[in-house]
């Protein structure tokens, strides 16, 4: 998950409240399509569901993570390979069959750094399969946050967005400059509903943008909260739940021979 932000992670509240996230992931794990014996490298494992499940197939995982939350992989799954690394600096003496990276690039606006790391960590032929937050993701929460600092008299803190969230043709041309040649790309809506009915948006600013809301005071933080609700309610509440406006770039490439 998170690299260099200015997050600072909440595990409890990750696994009882945003399962979502690796639940979401599975289906990447398919076009991963991973086979007994390969190895494989999972940036951004968080708290580890994925990269077990990438193990449970036979391949040799290694789970990569910046943040604390890699603590709470190891006692998840004791048995599994896990290392604290920044995704923007990271070396690895044997190659990997596959790079594999679920709703973690978001974090890092360094993007270029993190695939020159990808590339030297493939064998030649080797995978990379990644989805993350792509153009356009988190628009109507990221403007209503805006408002709501506006409305608090805390424009300051505009600047204050962490997420880096590329089209189709910015990361492929990325990855075609770093010697990964393009072979799936796709950006689509996913419309995702929070758990915990009303609670769920409070729940999502706290465990996600701490980057906003942890630099409010803390005498403004519940009217911040409450000014994005009121903004968003008549968009993102449905039948007694929050919806967050996702939208996925799901790419798929191979490092050139
Ligand atoms: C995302 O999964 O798109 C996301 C999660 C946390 C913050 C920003 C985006």
């Amino acid at each position: 998950m998170a690299q260099e932000t200015a997050e600072q992670w909440d595990p409890q509240l990750y696994e009882s409240k945003h399962a979502f996230v690796w639940q979401l992931g599975e289906g990447l794990v398919e076009l991963l399509n991973p086979e007994r014996g390969e190895q494989i490298l999972d940036i951004g494992c968080g708290t580890g569901h994925l990269t077990a499940k990438i193990a449970a197939t036979g391949a040799q995982v290694v789970g990569l993570d910046g943040s604390s939350m890699i603590e709470e992989a190891r006692k998840n799954y004791p048995g599994n390979r896990f290392t604290v690394a920044d995704a923007r600096d990271f070396h690895f003496d044997e190659p990997f069959d596959a790079v594999f990276s679920n709703a973690a690039l978001h974090w890092v606006a360094e993007a270029r750094s993190v695939i020159e790391c990808v590339r030297a960590a493939l064998k030649p032929g080797g995978r990379f399969v990644a989805e993350f937050g792509g153009k356009g993701n988190i628009e109507k929460l990221v403007s209503a946050f805006y408002a709501a600092l506006d409305s608090i008299h805390y424009p300051a803190k505009r600047n204050s967005n962490p997420w880096y969230f590329p089209g189709i043709s910015e990361y492929s041309t990325l990855l075609e400059q770093n010697g990964l040649e393009v072979t799936f790309a796709a950006l689509f809506d996913r419309p995702t509903p929070l758990d915990d009915g009303e609670a769920g948006m409070r729940n999502w600013i706290k465990m996600f943008a701490g980057s906003f809301y942890a630099h409010v005071p803390p005498q403004k933080q519940d009217a911040f909260v409450e000014n994005v609700e009121t903004v968003l309610r008549p968009v993102l509440f449905r039948e007694g739940s929050w919806r967050i406006d996702y939208r996925r770039l799901r790419i798929a490439a191979r490092k050139l021979l």
